[in-house]
Formats: C-alpha cells, structure tokens, sequence
C-alpha cells in the first residue's frame, strides 16, 4: 500500500491556521485594519503558478469512464503538452456509484473504472497510480453538501449514484475527514475540487426532496443573492476541508479548487480559501458566455496571487464556438485565460482533437505568459465594449500585452507606450506569440485586430519608473486582506449572456457575482480613473475607506504615494487617514484627509521590511461611498 504518511504536518497546520488565528485577534481587538505583519493570502497546498491540465467535465459530463480519461491523458504525454506543464488529470462528477453504509466508506462505478476492483475493495489507486506512472497528477470531484450538482439538475439518472437515499450521498457532508483521507492518503490523489450545490439546491421545498430522493439540506448558498448566502457557513467548512487536506497530505501536495461559482461573495474571500476559486457559473461553448466567465475575473487583478487564483472555469477549446472551424476564437479563449492566470484545464476529448488545436494549447510562449513565475494576473489597461488592452508584468521586468476584440468588426487598435507604462521616448519592441514576428515602436502604434481576435505581444522597453514598480504592476504582490466592502452587492461590470442551459426562458441573467466596490489597480473601485482633488493618476491603487492592503516587498528601499479621498467618493464629509506599516510598525501617517482637498504624498523607508500595510481608515462615514485612491503607489529600488 503506497499510501502518504499519516503524520500531522505541523508546520503547514500553522501555515493554514495562522490565517485563523489573525482574524481572531483582529476581531479580539475588533480592530480589521490593524497590522498583521503577515501575507495572509492562502498559500498551502501546489499552486505557484497556474495549475495546468485536462478535465473530464466540459469533454464528457458524467459519461466517463477510464478509457476516455486516460485516453486523454496519453495523449498529453505523447503529444508535448505534458513537457509544457500539463499535468493534472482531474475526473469530475461522475464518478461515485454509491456510499456503503457499513463503514461510509464511497465506491467507485465498477463497470466504468474496471481497475477500481482489482484491488481489495473499491480503489482508484491502480488508477493514480497509472497516472502518476506516467509523470502526471491526479484529481478528483466531491461537494460540500450531502449530494453533487449532477443529482441535482442532470436530466437521466444512468450515471447518478444508485442505492437508497443514505448510499447516494457522495458529498463531503458530515464526512469531511474520512473522504479527505481517502481520497489523498489511500487512493493518492493530488487535487480535489469541492463543488457547491449540495448546499445550494436540496432545500426543503426542491421538487426533488419533496419526493423524497434525496434529504433536506437548508441551502446556504443562493447563486441569485448574495444577501441570502450564508457566507460564514460556507467558509467554515472549507476550513474544515483545509484542515482535512493538511493532515492527510503531510507532503503539501494538493491543490484546492473551490467551485461556488462567484457565490456568497467568493470572489473577495477565496484567495484566502483555496488554491483556485471560481468566479462565475459554468461556462459553455459559446463565445458569449466564454466573455461572460472572461468578465467576472478580469476586474479581479488583486485578489489572484502566487498560491490563489482566479478561475474563470475549465477551457471549451475543442468545442462550439472554439471548434477546429474556429480557430481565431479558440486562440482568443486561451490567450485571455493565459493572461488572467486561470488554470488552463483542457475540457475536450484529446483523443480526436484536431492538430490546429492542440498547436494552440500548446504555445509555449503564451503558456509562458501563464506560467510566470511573478504571478501578476494582467490588468486592464484599456477597457471598451468592444475592445480590451490586458497587460501583465513578467518577472524578468518585461511585459505581455493583449488586445482583444470582443465584437464583430475588425478594429485598428492604437497601443500606447502608456499603456505599457513604458517610456514614450524609447523604443519598444513587441513579438507577437502567435505570429512570432517582431516589430518596434515609438510612443504609438497601430494594430489591426480582426473580429473576435486577440492578438498577444511579449514586450521589452524602458520602464516609466526607471527605478522601482508600481504597486498596480504587479497585482501577484499586492492582497486586500480587507477591502472596505461591507455590504457586498452585486457587479454591473460583467457581460450577461443566456445561460445555456435554461435557453431564454425567465427575465434573463441579472447581475449576480458580488464583487462591486472591491480593490482595483489603476482604477476606482466603481470603475472611474483614480482623481483626487482634481488631478488625475494613471497609476494606482483604489480601494474603499477602511481598507487594508498588505504588500510582499522583494527587497525595495521606498514606499511612495499620493494619498487622497477620491473624487469619485459621494461621501464628502468622511475623513480618511492613510497610514503606511512595515512588518507592523506604523512608518508613515497622512493628516486626516476629506473630498476635494489634494492629494497629500506619503513616503515609508522600507529597508528590511518584508510586509508593507497600507491602512485608510475613516472614523466616521460610509466605506462604500467613501473610495480612496493610492495614487502612483509604487515601491522604489535602495537609493531612491
Ligand atoms: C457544476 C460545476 C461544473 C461541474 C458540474 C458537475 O455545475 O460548476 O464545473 O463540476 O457541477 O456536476
């Protein structure tokens, strides 16, 4: 039996909890703004970068079986695509046959994963053990309820969990410690992701409870508001689920995807949860509804860090809109997931994928991009209905830019040292990662970009900021451990398109994904250009009042910004004071500042110090009229 050690891993314990252990003292205290000298953003388990891989789920459903998984899986060993980073081999729903009441211990469809009875009992570990042997990493699909999203909206029962109502419970309800220990220590698996309707659709009132299929559930989680999800009830059990993985994984070796969708406000919280956290519902082949999941992560900049990212579902390349007929699309799809460092998770049979597609997930240098080790999700620097300027600061100090065209008329886009905050004065050279051909410019140039294309750039120039970096280049560093919203609501910003699977019955997709109002780079939390007192800042951090950011310094000498109420704020009476921390002692401190008076510059010398807070607090007022503005917060090399 190869399972992992059972040893307690102490120190990861500590890495998990610690963040337990600071809002406790922040609530003690009942003060969140006061410094924690530490990164509190979530950072066990194996994500550095992006993890990379194929999913059962968009390619399949619940039709699974082994043949197709490891199929798939051959076919990222043979084609390349494993050499690239590859990796994981995640099975989703559809999997569990039934819970054994004896022991409660899940067994595996017999007759689609035939190699789970070859050992005593019902085991996926000849399974992983294949994949592993194959140099890759497995992963595997449970829910936080009793029951999976599947039991609750798939139409045919052929793969659903059979038996009675107690053996169909699959979910991790009630048996989170027995399930984590299964899965990771006895059959070896090395990713889990935890979906969420088990507490969202198994009400009392469900057509499907009321017949008595499944038990009663009250749902804590309501995808249409975010005022009735119980937020601190989802949370609780992930940290149980957390605890779970780090006594039975004493290596490290997993990752945790949260899958709640952009409910409950996940969107602000997960980055503190879980190793990815998806932002929206699912995604389809549709271009549409692929801008739509692009939408409720792109404004997200802030809240992805090495460790924690955004996930704005698995890749549909393969598929619809994303077919071999539609290649353009499918470079788009995999370019804007490449540059939100989302996890590239193939969702197509490899087995017959044509080989137009499998060049394009297989760029090696647009996957580069994703895998960056500075982990800095691109930010907007240009955002239109119809066209997008994305760009992401690389960890060798140059850049990737992408300019997307999202409608159906082609477009001569002009790109702008500015956008790239690089000097207008010295030349700029671009490669372009599809094409691989090389250009330069000054100041400006002109790029064609053709409907629905998205053209991608790797560039080197020379910095604005000779000297140091703007806090808002590099979002990977950069963490609102509290961002001021306190009344969370829902994000006009993103794309509403027809769901997919209930067609166009109902009123249509409202705003749903809370998230409004949270921190931006280089934007005001409402999507305004950051002002204060009249003078505006292309760089910088927006935030509302009683914030708190915590910022990882590598090493630089000098903390500058211009600190002020926002213009945008509605609130002008507030008083905002900005305060600068390093590792915990406060280092600089504003006046208290109100709407309309200027900007006052703040500097903090940061020798030695590795967490840098910066606080705006407000005595009195409304945090969420009060925005606050960072302007050309930036972080400046020794001797400057
Ligand atoms: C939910 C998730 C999907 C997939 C299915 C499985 O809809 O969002 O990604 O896991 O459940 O039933």
């Amino acid at each position: 039996m190869q399972s992992k050690i059972k040893l307690m891993p102490a120190l990861l314990m500590c890495a998990f909890l610690g963040q337990a252990a600071t809002a406790a003292t922040s609530a003690a205290t009942g003060d969140p703004l006061a410094p924690s000298a530490r990164w509190s953003a979530y950072s066990i388990g194996r994500a550095a970068t992006p993890p990379m891989g194929w999913s059962s789920w968009n390619a399949f459903g619940t039709d699974i079986d082994e043949a197709k998984v490891l199929g798939s899986a051959q076919r990222i060993v043979d084609s390349g695509l494993a050499a690239k980073g590859y990796r994981y081999i995640n099975i989703d729903d559809g999997w569990a046959i039934r819970r054994q009441q004896t022991d409660g211990r899940l067994i595996i469809r017999p007759d689609r994963f035939p190699s789970s009875t070859s050992d005593q009992g019902s085991s996926f570990r000849p399974f992983t053990d294949k994949l592993h042997a194959m140099g890759l990493k497995a992963g595997i699909y449970s829910d936080l309820g009793r029951n999976t999203c599947s039991q609750a909206y798939s139409p045919d029962k052929t793969d659903l969990p059979q038996g009675s109502v107690a053996e169909r419970e699959v979910g991790l309800y009630g048996h989170i410690d027995q399930d984590i220990a299964l899965y990771f220590a006895d059959w070896g698996f090395d990713f889990i992701k935890v979906d969420g309707c088990g507490l969202r659709a198994y009400g009392a009132n469900s057509p499907k409870v009321r017949a008595g299929e499944f038990r009663a559930l009250p749902p804590v989680l309501d995808l249409q508001s975010v005022n009735r999800s119980d937020i601190a009830a989802v949370q609780a059990e992930f940290k149980e689920i957390n605890a779970a993985l780090l006594r039975h994984n004493p290596d490290g070796d997993f990752l945790l995807s949260l899958c709640v969708w952009g409910a409950a406000n996940v969107r602000a919280w997960g980055k503190d949860y879980g190793s990815l956290s998806r932002t929206s519902d699912d995604i389809t082949p549709a271009w549409t509804r692929m801008l739509t999941n692009f939408d409720s992560a792109v404004r997200r900049e802030l809240y992805a860090h090495p460790g924690s990212w955004n996930d704005p579902d698995m890749l549909f390349i393969g598929k619809g809109d994303f077919d071999a007929g539609h290649l353009t699309e499918a470079r788009s799809h995999f370019s804007l997931w490449a540059m939100l460092n989302a996890p590239l998770m193939l969702g197509t049979d490899l087995r017959s994928t044509a080989p137009a597609l499998m060049e394009i997930v297989g760029n090696a240098d647009i996957i580069a991009l994703n895998q960056d080790p500075a982990g800095n999700q691109a930010t907007l620097a240009y955002d239109a209905d119809d066209l997008a300027i994305l760009v992401k600061q690389l960890d060798s100090g140059d850049k990737a830019v992408a300019i997307f065209n999202r409608g159906l008329a082609p477009i001569d886009a002009d790109l702008t040292a500015e956008h790239l905050k690089l000097r207008k004065d010295a030349q700029v050279t671009l490669t372009d990662l599809w094409t691989k051909a090389d250009s330069t410019f000054t100041g400006a140039t002109k790029l064609r970009v053709a409907p629905r294309e998205t053209r991608v750039f790797r560039v080197h120039g020379e910095r604005t900021l000779a000297h140091g970096v703007y806090l808002s280049e590099q979002p990977g560093n950069v963490n609102p451990a509290v961002d001021g919203v306190t009344r969370p609501q829902p994000d006009p910003s993103i794309f509403r398109s027809s769901a997919g699977w209930s067609g166009t019955k109902g009123a249509g997709e409202r705003p749903m994904y809370a998230g409004w109002g949270g921190a931006r780079a280089d934007s005001t939390p409402y999507g305004q250009t950051l002002h204060i007192g009249g003078a505006g800042y292309a760089a910088g951090v927006g935030v509302l009042a009683n914030s708190r950011l915590e910022v990882r310094n590598k090493g630089y000498g000098r903390l500058t910004a211009e600190v002020g109420v926002d213009d945008s704020a509605r609130d002008r009476n507030g008083a905002v004071t900005f305060m600068i921390y390093g590792d915990g002692k406060l280092l600089s401190r504003s006046k208290p500042l109100r709407w309309g008076q200027p900007a006052q510059p703040l500097s903090a010398n940061l020798q030695g110090v590795k967490i840098v807070e910066l606080v705006a607090r407000s005595t009195a007022g409304d945090n969420e009229q009060l925005p606050v503005s960072w302007g050309n917060a930036a972080l400046l090399s020794p001797g400057h």
